[in-house]
Protein backbone atom coordinates (compact mmCIF):
# COMPACT_ATOMS: atom_id res chain seq x y z
CA UNK A 1 0.00 0.00 0.00
CA UNK A 2 1.11 3.81 -0.44
CA UNK A 3 0.37 5.98 2.00
CA UNK A 4 0.18 9.64 1.26
CA UNK A 5 0.39 12.25 4.22
CA UNK A 6 -1.72 15.07 3.36
CA UNK A 7 -1.54 17.74 6.95
CA UNK A 8 -2.75 20.85 5.34
CA UNK A 9 -6.13 19.39 3.56
CA UNK A 10 -8.94 21.41 2.20
CA UNK A 11 -12.45 21.45 0.08
CA UNK A 12 -11.57 22.44 -3.12
CA UNK A 13 -14.06 24.59 -4.84
CA UNK A 14 -14.08 25.76 -8.36
CA UNK A 15 -16.75 27.81 -9.11
CA UNK A 16 -16.77 28.55 -13.35
CA UNK A 17 -17.90 31.39 -14.94
CA UNK A 18 -17.69 33.35 -18.08
CA UNK A 19 -15.64 36.58 -17.07
CA UNK A 20 -14.41 38.31 -13.98
CA UNK A 21 -15.62 41.51 -13.27
CA UNK A 22 -13.83 42.56 -9.49
CA UNK A 23 -16.51 44.35 -7.67
CA UNK A 24 -19.36 42.42 -8.62
CA UNK A 25 -22.24 39.82 -8.05
CA UNK A 26 -20.91 36.48 -9.82
CA UNK A 27 -23.39 34.15 -10.02
CA UNK A 28 -22.51 30.98 -11.63
CA UNK A 29 -24.30 27.84 -12.67
CA UNK A 30 -21.72 25.22 -12.11
CA UNK A 31 -18.79 24.39 -9.63
CA UNK A 32 -17.19 21.16 -8.49
CA UNK A 33 -16.16 20.21 -5.39
CA UNK A 34 -13.13 17.82 -4.67
CA UNK A 35 -11.22 17.02 -1.64
CA UNK A 36 -8.15 19.44 -2.47
CA UNK A 37 -4.33 18.73 -0.55
CA UNK A 38 -1.05 17.38 -2.65
CA UNK A 39 -1.45 13.81 -0.61
CA UNK A 40 -4.58 13.33 -1.40
CA UNK A 41 -4.08 13.99 -5.21
CA UNK A 42 -1.38 11.48 -5.28
CA UNK A 43 -3.37 9.41 -3.70
CA UNK A 44 -6.30 9.68 -6.61
CA UNK A 45 -3.58 9.01 -9.62
CA UNK A 46 -2.58 6.24 -7.77
CA UNK A 47 -6.06 4.84 -7.15
CA UNK A 48 -6.45 5.32 -11.11
CA UNK A 49 -3.80 3.73 -12.05
CA UNK A 50 -5.25 0.79 -10.70
CA UNK A 51 -3.34 0.68 -7.46
CA UNK A 52 -3.71 0.96 -3.52
CA UNK A 53 -3.15 3.63 -1.73
CA UNK A 54 -4.77 5.23 1.47
CA UNK A 55 -4.65 8.78 2.68
CA UNK A 56 -3.55 10.16 6.36
CA UNK A 57 -5.24 13.77 6.46
CA UNK A 58 -4.91 15.83 9.21
CA UNK A 59 -8.37 17.62 9.49
CA UNK A 60 -10.77 19.09 11.70
CA UNK A 61 -15.01 20.33 11.67
CA UNK A 62 -17.13 20.03 9.08
CA UNK A 63 -15.46 21.19 6.28
CA UNK A 64 -13.13 18.12 7.91
CA UNK A 65 -15.94 15.76 7.73
CA UNK A 66 -16.61 16.81 3.80
CA UNK A 67 -12.98 16.05 3.03
CA UNK A 68 -13.24 12.66 4.83
CA UNK A 69 -16.19 12.06 3.26
CA UNK A 70 -15.28 12.44 -0.57
CA UNK A 71 -11.71 11.17 -0.23
CA UNK A 72 -14.11 7.32 0.75
CA UNK A 73 -16.94 8.30 -1.73
CA UNK A 74 -15.82 10.17 -4.43
CA UNK A 75 -12.15 9.21 -4.68
CA UNK A 76 -13.22 5.65 -3.49
CA UNK A 77 -9.73 5.78 -1.36
CA UNK A 78 -9.13 4.50 2.27
CA UNK A 79 -9.20 7.81 4.42
CA UNK A 80 -7.01 7.88 7.85
CA UNK A 81 -8.49 11.18 9.25
CA UNK A 82 -6.29 12.85 12.56
CA UNK A 83 -8.53 15.21 13.72
CA UNK A 84 -8.01 18.52 15.40
CA UNK A 85 -10.23 21.20 16.70
CA UNK A 86 -9.50 24.01 14.21
CA UNK A 87 -11.91 23.42 11.04
CA UNK A 88 -10.18 22.47 7.69
CA UNK A 89 -9.65 25.01 5.42
CA UNK A 90 -11.89 26.04 2.09
CA UNK A 91 -9.89 27.00 -1.01
CA UNK A 92 -12.31 28.39 -3.83
CA UNK A 93 -10.96 28.75 -7.34
CA UNK A 94 -12.65 31.52 -10.13
CA UNK A 95 -12.79 29.95 -13.27
CA UNK A 96 -13.31 32.08 -16.57
CA UNK A 97 -13.95 30.05 -19.08
CA UNK A 98 -13.60 32.69 -21.39
CA UNK A 99 -10.02 33.21 -20.99
CA UNK A 100 -8.92 30.43 -19.62
CA UNK A 101 -7.50 31.67 -16.28
CA UNK A 102 -8.42 31.02 -12.61
CA UNK A 103 -8.20 32.97 -9.78
CA UNK A 104 -7.87 31.26 -6.07
CA UNK A 105 -8.79 32.50 -2.75
CA UNK A 106 -6.99 30.55 0.49
CA UNK A 107 -8.23 30.42 3.51
CA UNK A 108 -6.00 29.44 6.67
CA UNK A 109 -4.82 25.83 7.47
CA UNK A 110 -5.73 24.31 10.94
CA UNK A 111 -4.51 25.31 13.93
CA UNK A 112 -2.42 22.50 15.90
CA UNK A 113 -2.01 22.15 19.54
CA UNK A 114 0.72 20.74 20.80
CA UNK A 115 -1.40 18.22 22.10
CA UNK A 116 -2.73 17.47 18.68
CA UNK A 117 0.55 17.69 17.13
CA UNK A 118 1.73 14.56 19.67
CA UNK A 119 -1.48 12.82 18.41
CA UNK A 120 -0.64 13.38 14.96
CA UNK A 121 2.78 11.13 15.37
CA UNK A 122 0.79 8.77 17.30
CA UNK A 123 -2.14 8.00 14.48
CA UNK A 124 0.68 8.24 11.72
CA UNK A 125 2.45 5.18 13.60
CA UNK A 126 -1.33 3.52 13.79
CA UNK A 127 -1.53 3.70 10.03
CA UNK A 128 1.58 1.86 8.58
CA UNK A 129 -0.55 -1.49 8.93
CA UNK A 130 0.57 -3.20 5.37
CA UNK A 131 2.38 -0.03 3.71
CA UNK A 132 5.44 -0.15 1.84
CA UNK A 133 5.59 3.19 0.71
CA UNK A 134 4.89 6.75 2.53
CA UNK A 135 4.79 10.02 0.17
CA UNK A 136 4.51 13.46 2.67
CA UNK A 137 3.39 16.09 0.48
CA UNK A 138 2.56 19.79 0.24
CA UNK A 139 3.04 22.37 3.57
CA UNK A 140 2.46 21.97 6.46
CA UNK A 141 -0.79 24.07 8.19
CA UNK A 142 0.66 25.56 11.37
CA UNK A 143 3.79 26.42 12.09
CA UNK A 144 3.71 24.64 15.27
CA UNK A 145 4.35 21.63 13.29
CA UNK A 146 6.93 22.72 10.74
CA UNK A 147 9.22 19.71 12.04
CA UNK A 148 6.25 17.66 11.65
CA UNK A 149 7.94 15.62 8.31
CA UNK A 150 11.44 15.21 10.09
CA UNK A 151 10.16 13.35 12.89
CA UNK A 152 7.96 11.08 10.05
CA UNK A 153 10.09 10.65 8.22
CA UNK A 154 12.46 9.20 10.77
CA UNK A 155 9.91 7.11 12.56
CA UNK A 156 8.68 5.33 8.50
CA UNK A 157 12.85 4.83 7.75
CA UNK A 158 13.16 3.25 11.62
CA UNK A 159 10.77 0.67 10.12
CA UNK A 160 12.43 -0.15 6.67
CA UNK A 161 9.36 2.40 4.81
CA UNK A 162 10.39 4.10 1.79
CA UNK A 163 9.84 7.84 1.75
CA UNK A 164 9.03 10.31 -0.70
CA UNK A 165 8.76 14.27 0.57
CA UNK A 166 7.38 16.89 -1.52
CA UNK A 167 6.84 19.62 0.09
CA UNK A 168 8.35 23.69 0.10
CA UNK A 169 9.26 26.16 2.89
CA UNK A 170 10.81 24.97 6.44
CA UNK A 171 9.11 21.60 6.68
CA UNK A 172 10.93 20.90 3.57
CA UNK A 173 14.08 22.00 4.67
CA UNK A 174 14.14 20.25 8.54
CA UNK A 175 12.63 17.20 6.53
CA UNK A 176 15.65 16.85 3.84
CA UNK A 177 17.42 16.57 6.84
CA UNK A 178 15.87 13.72 8.12
CA UNK A 179 17.31 12.13 4.80
CA UNK A 180 14.10 10.91 3.03
CA UNK A 181 14.64 8.01 0.29
CA UNK A 182 13.18 10.92 -2.69
CA UNK A 183 12.64 14.82 -2.86
CA UNK A 184 10.77 15.57 -6.16
CA UNK A 185 10.80 19.68 -5.91
CA UNK A 186 10.07 21.80 -8.98
CA UNK A 187 12.63 24.99 -9.80
CA UNK A 188 11.16 27.54 -7.37
CA UNK A 189 10.65 25.33 -4.50
CA UNK A 190 14.76 24.25 -5.24
CA UNK A 191 15.91 28.02 -5.34
CA UNK A 192 13.77 28.83 -2.37
CA UNK A 193 15.48 25.54 -0.43
CA UNK A 194 19.40 27.10 -1.41
CA UNK A 195 18.63 30.25 -1.85
CA UNK A 196 20.16 30.97 -4.82
CA UNK A 197 18.84 31.12 -9.06
CA UNK A 198 19.53 28.05 -10.86
CA UNK A 199 19.62 29.24 -14.22
CA UNK A 200 21.76 26.65 -16.17
CA UNK A 201 21.59 22.90 -16.32
CA UNK A 202 24.76 22.91 -14.13
CA UNK A 203 23.44 24.77 -11.38
CA UNK A 204 20.28 22.16 -11.47
CA UNK A 205 22.48 19.17 -11.50
CA UNK A 206 24.36 20.84 -8.94
CA UNK A 207 21.30 21.66 -6.65
CA UNK A 208 20.75 17.82 -7.33
CA UNK A 209 23.84 16.73 -5.87
CA UNK A 210 23.39 19.22 -2.42
CA UNK A 211 20.23 16.86 -1.84
CA UNK A 212 22.76 13.54 -2.42
CA UNK A 213 24.64 14.93 0.23
CA UNK A 214 21.73 15.08 2.58
CA UNK A 215 21.61 11.26 2.42
CA UNK A 216 18.71 11.77 -0.50
CA UNK A 217 18.88 8.40 -2.85
CA UNK A 218 16.79 9.51 -5.27
CA UNK A 219 16.57 13.33 -6.50
CA UNK A 220 13.85 14.17 -9.60
CA UNK A 221 13.87 17.95 -10.05
CA UNK A 222 10.57 18.78 -11.88
CA UNK A 223 10.52 21.32 -15.04
CA UNK A 224 6.91 21.22 -15.84
CA UNK A 225 6.31 20.78 -19.60
CA UNK A 226 9.93 20.21 -20.03
CA UNK A 227 10.43 17.20 -17.69
CA UNK A 228 12.28 15.96 -14.83
CA UNK A 229 15.97 15.76 -14.60
CA UNK A 230 16.29 12.03 -12.17
CA UNK A 231 19.45 11.15 -10.50
CA UNK A 232 20.00 8.01 -8.10
CA UNK A 233 23.39 6.25 -7.50
CA UNK A 234 25.41 7.71 -10.24
CA UNK A 235 22.95 7.67 -12.79
CA UNK A 236 21.43 10.34 -14.53
CA UNK A 237 18.30 11.10 -16.58
CA UNK A 238 16.36 13.67 -18.34
CA UNK A 239 13.26 12.16 -18.81
CA UNK A 240 11.22 14.28 -21.56
CA UNK A 241 7.58 14.62 -21.82
CA UNK A 242 6.06 14.14 -25.53
CA UNK A 243 4.11 17.61 -26.38
CA UNK A 244 0.65 17.45 -25.30
CA UNK A 245 -2.22 20.34 -25.06
CA UNK A 246 -2.07 22.38 -21.73
CA UNK A 247 -5.28 22.33 -20.06
CA UNK A 248 -4.14 22.48 -16.02
CA UNK A 249 -0.78 21.74 -15.04
CA UNK A 250 -1.84 22.13 -11.14
CA UNK A 251 -1.26 18.84 -9.35
CA UNK A 252 0.71 17.61 -12.27
CA UNK A 253 3.92 17.30 -9.72
CA UNK A 254 1.58 15.08 -7.51
CA UNK A 255 1.13 12.93 -10.59
CA UNK A 256 4.63 12.67 -10.96
CA UNK A 257 4.91 11.67 -7.54
CA UNK A 258 2.35 8.97 -7.63
CA UNK A 259 4.24 7.44 -10.80
CA UNK A 260 7.66 7.15 -8.84
CA UNK A 261 5.93 5.70 -5.73
CA UNK A 262 4.22 2.99 -8.07
CA UNK A 263 7.64 2.52 -9.63
CA UNK A 264 9.50 2.27 -6.18
CA UNK A 265 6.81 -0.13 -4.89
CA UNK A 266 6.77 -2.69 -7.92
CA UNK A 267 10.84 -2.64 -8.09
CA UNK A 268 11.06 -0.83 -11.49
CA UNK A 269 14.41 0.38 -13.37
CA UNK A 270 14.51 3.78 -13.08
CA UNK A 271 13.79 4.61 -16.66
CA UNK A 272 10.89 2.70 -16.41
CA UNK A 273 9.71 4.99 -13.37
CA UNK A 274 10.66 7.55 -14.66
CA UNK A 275 8.95 7.32 -17.64
CA UNK A 276 5.94 6.78 -15.66
CA UNK A 277 6.33 9.46 -13.56
CA UNK A 278 6.49 11.75 -16.71
CA UNK A 279 3.68 10.07 -18.39
CA UNK A 280 1.24 10.27 -15.59
CA UNK A 281 2.20 14.28 -15.00
CA UNK A 282 1.86 14.87 -18.66
CA UNK A 283 -1.40 12.89 -18.57
CA UNK A 284 -2.61 15.16 -15.33
CA UNK A 285 -1.60 18.53 -17.72
CA UNK A 286 -4.04 17.43 -20.27
CA UNK A 287 -7.36 18.12 -18.33
CA UNK A 288 -8.71 20.36 -15.62
CA UNK A 289 -9.70 17.61 -13.10
CA UNK A 290 -6.81 17.31 -10.42
CA UNK A 291 -5.51 13.79 -10.55
CA UNK A 292 -8.11 12.13 -12.35
CA UNK A 293 -6.05 10.93 -15.45
CA UNK A 294 -6.96 7.78 -17.17
CA UNK A 295 -5.02 4.88 -17.21
CA UNK A 296 -5.41 4.81 -20.93
CA UNK A 297 -4.57 8.55 -21.46
CA UNK A 298 -1.42 7.26 -19.34
CA UNK A 299 -0.74 4.09 -21.20
CA UNK A 300 -1.30 6.14 -24.61
CA UNK A 301 1.52 8.68 -23.52
CA UNK A 302 4.21 6.33 -22.29
CA UNK A 303 5.73 4.86 -25.27
CA UNK A 304 6.04 8.93 -26.17
CA UNK A 305 8.65 9.86 -23.32
CA UNK A 306 11.95 9.85 -23.45
CA UNK A 307 14.16 8.77 -20.64
CA UNK A 308 17.81 10.54 -21.95
CA UNK A 309 20.66 9.82 -20.07
CA UNK A 310 22.00 12.95 -19.10
CA UNK A 311 25.90 14.19 -17.95
CA UNK A 312 26.03 17.06 -15.36
N1 LIG B 1 2.62 21.09 -20.17
C1 LIG B 1 3.13 19.88 -19.87
N2 LIG B 1 3.38 19.00 -20.85
C2 LIG B 1 3.90 17.79 -20.59
N3 LIG B 1 4.18 17.36 -19.35
C3 LIG B 1 3.96 18.18 -18.31
C4 LIG B 1 3.43 19.50 -18.51
N4 LIG B 1 3.33 20.09 -17.30
C5 LIG B 1 3.79 19.19 -16.40
N5 LIG B 1 4.16 18.04 -17.00
C6 LIG B 1 4.73 16.84 -16.37
O1 LIG B 1 4.42 16.84 -14.99
C7 LIG B 1 5.61 16.88 -14.21
C8 LIG B 1 5.44 17.75 -12.99
O2 LIG B 1 5.10 19.06 -13.36
P1 LIG B 1 5.64 20.35 -12.59
O3 LIG B 1 7.12 20.44 -12.73
O4 LIG B 1 4.84 21.50 -13.10
O5 LIG B 1 5.27 20.00 -11.08
P2 LIG B 1 4.91 20.95 -9.83
O6 LIG B 1 5.48 22.31 -10.05
O7 LIG B 1 5.31 20.21 -8.63
O8 LIG B 1 3.31 21.00 -9.90
P3 LIG B 1 2.20 20.83 -8.75
O9 LIG B 1 2.84 21.11 -7.42
O10 LIG B 1 1.10 21.76 -9.11
O11 LIG B 1 1.70 19.42 -8.82
C9 LIG B 1 6.72 17.37 -15.16
O12 LIG B 1 7.96 16.81 -14.72
C10 LIG B 1 6.25 16.83 -16.49
O13 LIG B 1 6.66 15.48 -16.60
MG1 LIG C 1 4.53 20.36 -6.66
Amino acid sequence: VILTVTPNPCVDKTVFIDTLEVGAFMRSSRYTCIPGGKGTNVSRAVHAMGRPTRAFVVVGGHTGAHVVDMIEHDDRVECVPCWVQSPTRTITTVLEEAVHRQTAFFEPGSQVTPDEGEAIVERFLLSLEGVRLVTFNGTVSDRSIQHLYARLITAAKARGLITILDSHGPEFAQGVESGPYMVKPNVAETEEWLGCRLDTDDAKWQAIERFHQKGVELVVLSLGKHGALVSRGGMRLHAVPPVIEEINPVGSGDALVAGFAIGLTEDMPLEAMASLGVAMGAANAMSWDIGHLTRADVEGLLPHVQPMPASP
